[in-house]
């Protein structure tokens, strides 16, 4: 996508004429993150300088959104070039209040702040960073996600869809994707911000909170054989200090499947925690990218990578990788979903595989020392991928067929999959997510 005769982004899809496809010549913020990794491991940051200049500018639009408070922090899921009256070029961003649902993209400033920070260390450019209108950018977004939010947990609450999973799916309170790319972008945000007296404190509560969420993560999001057991057996109505059940999880709410399927020697993160309610579903953009980012200990990173080994007909099948494992279904499909047609199960984002996972999913196997599955994701996606014209999603338990209505053409899912080739090819290529994954050290 260009504007002003220089490129700023990529289109979500290459239409080829589908009316449906109408916000897929947008360039999404997620969407763009695989081609920008891809462009700055090919020493071509300059598209990615300019859609990160892009996307701040396009805050101002946000004040146009009648009735509400301006909030200059929260930045677009998507925009578009268009021509005006004049036959001018015109750009139009969308904060959700024209996407599907309406639904709020609070990824979007946390993947910006994170491949703001790539791109720094990728191209040795810091000056981007110490402009003064990016360092009020990231105060801001810095202030709006540490904002007292009645919650007296360190993980942070967003509503339904406002992520990679842009509907209805039980998505709604502390979905592990977005605590993922919070630590991500918070670790990223204290490297970045240069310590003025004006954010002196503001950093000091990015680190601290980074600490605390990545403890609370690694304790009581992870699921293993082991803490399947405590679960099991929890004693429940606990009150105040001491307590081991803090978020009062009933041991009835443990799902049947769960039981025979987590195997002895894995283990993964789950979905989403808050009082009471635990998902015990697999998602596989937050696991990967726990991985990535350092989250996870190492013996945890290995249990996932296991967990994928053991389970590799479930969770990669014939074309990585299963977004949510498994499916629901039945009424608890309609409850959950609203009886969405495009959700129904092992379709879309309710049990289908993505191809744009291959490239976390690479990363995150090289990161860990499984060259072995990185190569095996790529052999599969190899036989199908390109010939089939690079689909948005597959369907089916095993994802052997292509998306009912998956676009083609679809930029990320041929982006990932180049940047996964990278990867595996290059493994020096993983340093560009070092900035945030130092803590490891720690471990
Ligand atoms: C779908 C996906 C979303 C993606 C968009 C454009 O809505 O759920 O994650 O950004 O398509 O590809």
């Amino acid at each position: 996508m260009t504007y002003g005769g220089e490129p700023v982004g990529t289109v979500a899809a290459i239409a080829e004429g589908s009316a449906e496809a109408e916000n897929y010549h947008d360039c999404f913020v997620r969407d763009f993150i695989p081609s920008a990794l891809v462009f700055l491991a090919d020493g071509e940051g300059d598209i990615v300088r300019n859609f990160l200049r892009t996307v701040l500018r396009l805050r101002s639009q946000h004040q146009r959104i009648h009735g509400h408070e301006i909030e200059p922090a929260v930045l677009p899921a998507s925009f578009r070039v268009g021509l005006d009256e004049q036959g001018q070029e015109r750009m139009r961003a969308d904060f959700g209040d024209h996407a599907i649902g309406r639904v709020a993209p609070v990824d979007a400033m946390m993947w910006w702040v994170i491949l703001l920070n790539i791109y720094c260390r990728a191209t040795g450019d810091k000056a981007l960073a110490l402009e003064p209108e990016v360092q009020r950018a990231l105060r801001g977004i810095l202030e709006l996600t540490l904002r007292e939010g009645f919650e007296v947990f360190p993980t942070l609450l967003v509503p339904d869809g406002s992520f990679m999973i842009d509907r209805r799916m039980g998505v709604y309170g502390h979905p592990l994707e977005i605590q993922s790319l919070f630590y991500g972008m918070l670790v990223s945000a204290v490297e970045l911000l240069r310590d003025t007296p004006e954010s002196h404190d503001i950093i000091a509560l990015a680190d601290k909170r980074a600490n605390m969420l990545r403890n609370y993560i690694q304790l009581f999001y992870w699921l293993d054989l082991e803490r399947l057991n405590e679960i099991h057996r929890y004693r429940t109505e606990e009150f105040g200090t001491g307590s081991v059940n803090m978020l009062n999880i009933y041991p009835e709410s443990i799902p049947e499947w769960i039981v025979d399927w987590l195997p002895a020697r894995a283990g993964f993160l789950v979905g989403n925690l808050g009082p009471g309610r635990m998902d015990f579903r697999f998602f596989a953009l937050g696991n990967l990218l726990a991985v990535i980012f350092g989250i996870t200990s190492q013996r945890e990173a290995q249990g996932i990578m296991r967990l994928y080994q053991d389970r590799w007909e479930d969770l990669v099948g014939n074309m990585p990788a299963k977004l949510v494992y498994p499916a629901v279904v039945g009424k608890e499909w309609m409850f959950m979903t609203g009886s969405d047609p495009k959700n129904v199960p092992w379709s879309y984002h309710n049990g289908g595989n993505w191809p744009v996972l291959i490239w976390a999913f690479v990363a995150a196997a090289m990161k860990t020392g499984r060259g072995d599955l990185a190569q095996l994701a790529l052999d599969v996606a190899d036989h199908g991928l390109p010939q089939a014209n690079f689909p948005e999603y597959y369907d089916g338990r095993a994802g052997n067929l292509i998306g009912r209505r998956a676009h083609l053409r679809q930029v990320w899912s041929a982006a990932g999959y180049i940047l996964g080739h990278k990867i595996v090819e290059d493994d020096k290529l993983l340093d560009m997510f070092c900035a945030v994954d130092q803590r490891e050290l720690a471990d």
